[in-house]
């Protein structure tokens, strides 16, 4: 999605951006810009395509020690040059970069256009800043960007740079992250704290309806009515190397790598061999509040969505309270009733998911309680549930979810033992749960280590242009999560289906060239579960099993077996599999495989 950077300083600004935007590449994004003040002017460059395109107008060779600049994902108006932020007025002096939707852009265009504006994007962006030219009364630039935003309806983080106002930059925010970073007489800002951590861990993270003036030696903040706020500086916990790929080809492949070490940081300190049970420091309901607790409504989108329907199974089954996982996107326009004995849980890997936050905010409105499983710390989402459980799996950089899929699981698993403990779950089995916790991270290292095994199963998609995935209960789950990694990073056609749907309906698209992967636990199910792989073999169907070893009635295709665990924790392993099988298919096709078409990390918009 969009992204901002800006500098302030005594530096040379086009450097640091530069550096900024190549940090926030990971995003996804379809063109990019920058604008850098000096001697009274603005020196604008603005390309379609990579960064690197960008690099070939040589803006690093613009001069000035402050400026802002851009990555963005077309919502008004095509990718191309001219929609390309950042937008000036018609004299060049007011730049603006902009994430979110101006939705009265349209309205406003025709009344700018009647006073003599020149328009020369598509972009709803541009408005704000012809906008600023026109309503500039001499007032400071925060005073004046206010006024402008009061026109303004729509969801916004923004950044305001004037030529002839060299000590001042002005960023606002409503509805799209804004983070400010201090540094030594320098300051800092970005829509994402990646593009900082070289420069500064001490962050201000802006609120909605809040407006900064960012000078060279500090910052202050005001509501959009101009009363001043008070902010408090907090640290970003990722290194600047954790944000490097290192020996790997691919930030997927790298994160599919960490998970061991991700999982112990989403388990440190939160298992409790005494009470064999779980301790989540971060949650404000106490034994009591969670006793009342009716029923579970767990919210987020994509891989997060994915984990939630994998925690609701986990919640289910452990504490025994009904729990259901909805996309979040959803849930927020179709007017749910929110109940004060259900539990509400936001996942999120970003802390940033535009659909997921308005699910929060439509949750507080209606007075529900709510906790975040989110992974970066101080994020939006996490500010506004005030409370939960924090991944703690380090930046994640590939656009696809790996390790935070799995560590948002694992925060379920840590949930879900929480609650059946205070309820009907024995000391024997917290005891069970919590023994393979503790080894969870050692089984995802050996499935890891077996990667070449799993490269062959990728053969199995050559000449495919189509796959089932295919499972039940939490198997099901985990074949969602692994039929879209598949269609996110390899392009190809893949659907998730519980086994038992087969028969009515996608039997009739199994062939020779369909293979079927299915999520096949040696669990109570999995007599069920043969029944299934039969109707799909007696179709000719390729059948690729991620199963545990023991006789089994058929015979696979391909196979992939993984010792098991315990019966409710073994969907976790067997997604492992399925994200380098996705990575090795992605990997034959030769895809852009950290940054797939179309795809953005963090989804900040509508
Ligand atoms: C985007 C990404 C997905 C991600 C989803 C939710 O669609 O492409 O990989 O799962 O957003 O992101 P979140 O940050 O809320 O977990």
């Amino acid at each position: 999605m969009c992204g901002i950077v800006g500098y302030i300083g005594k530096r040379q600004a086009a450097p640091i951006l530069l550096e900024g935007l190549h940090r926030l590449e990971y995003r996804g994004y379809d063109s990019a810009g920058i604008a850098i003040g000096g001697k009274g002017k603005l020196r604008v460059a603005k390309r379609k395509g990579r960064v690197r395109e960008l690099d070939t107008l040589q803006p690093q060779k613009f001069k000035g020690t402050f400026g802002i600049a851009h990555t963005r994902w077309a919502t008004h108006g095509e990718p191309s040059d001219r929609n390309a932020h950042p937008h000036c007025d018609g004299s060049g002096r007011y730049a603006v970069v902009h994430n979110g939707i101006v939705e009265n852009a349209a309205a406003l265009r025709a009344q700018l256009t009647d006073r003599g504006c020149i328009f020369t994007s598509d972009t709803d962006t541009e408005v704000f800043a012809h906008l600023i030219a026109l309503m500039d009364d001499g007032s400071p630039l925060e005073s004046v960007v206010g006024a402008a935003l009061g026109r303004i309806v729509g969801a916004y983080g923004l950044a305001v740079v004037d030529a002839e106002r060299p000590d001042t930059l002005v960023v606002a925010r409503n509805g799209s992250p804004l983070v400010l970073g201090i540094g030594d007489g320098e300051m800092f800002f970005a829509s994402d704290p990646a593009a900082l951590v070289r420069h500064t861990t001490s962050v201000v993270h802006l609120d909605d309806g809040e407006i900064a003036a960012v000078r060279a030696d500090g910052y202050e903040t005001r509501t959009l009515d101009g009363a001043t706020t008070v902010k408090t500086p907090s640290t970003i916990p990722w290194k600047d190397e954790a944000f490097e790929k290192g020996e790997y080809t691919h930030y997927m492949r790298k994160e599919i790598a960490e998970q061991p070490d991700a999982v112990r940081r989403t388990l440190g300190g939160r298992l409790d061999t005494r009470f064999q049970t779980t301790h989540l420091g971060g949650l404000q309901l106490g034994a009591r509040d969670l006793l009342d607790v009716r029923r579970v409504k767990i919210l987020g989108c994509g891989a997060a969505y994915l984990a939630g329907a994998v925690g609701a199974h986990l919640i289910e089954t452990l504490a025994r309270i009904p729990a259901h996982a909805e996309p979040a996107s959803e849930f927020r326009y179709r007017n749910a009733v929110v109940e004060r004995d259900t539990l509400y849980i936001a996942v999120s890997q970003s802390g940033e998911t535009f659909d997921t936050l308005a699910a929060v905010q439509e949750i507080k409105r209606k007075g529900g309680r709510i906790l975040g499983i989110v992974n970066v710390v101080g994020s939006t989402i996490a500010r506004e549930c005030g409370q939960g459980i924090y991944l703690h799996a380090g930046p994640e950089v590939a656009v696809v979810s790996t390790k935070t899929f799995t560590c948002s699981a694992v925060a379920m698993a840590l949930l879900a033992i929480h609650l059946g403990r205070l309820r009907d779950l024995s000391v024997a089995s917290g005891a069970r749960l919590v023994r393979a916790l503790q080894v969870l991270p050692d089984h995802i290292a050996a499935i890891l280590a077996r990667e070449p095994e799993i490269a062959q199963l990728a053969e199995a998609f050559a000449g495919a242009e189509h796959a089932f995935y295919v499972g039940r209960a939490a198997g099901h789950a985990i074949a969602a999560e692994g039929a879209l990694k598949l269609k996110e990073v390899s392009y190809l056609h893949a659907e998730a289906y519980p086994a038992s749907e087969l028969k009515h309906g996608p039997l009739a698209l199994i062939s020779l060239q369909t293979p079927s992967v299915v999520v096949l636990p040696r669990d109570d199910l999995f007599a069920k579960n043969i029944s299934t792989v039969e109707e799909i073999k007696a179709r000719g169907g390729p059948v690729i099993a991620i199963t545990h070893p023991g006789e089994a009635p058929t015979t696979f295709d391909r196979s992939f077996e993984i010792p098991a665990l315990e019966p409710e924790l073994d969907p976790l392993l067997l997604n492992i599999p399925l994200q380098l099988l996705a990575y090795h298919v992605a990997l034959q096709r030769g895809t852009n495989i950290d940054q797939p078409r179309n795809l953005a990390k963090s989804v900040t918009v509508e």
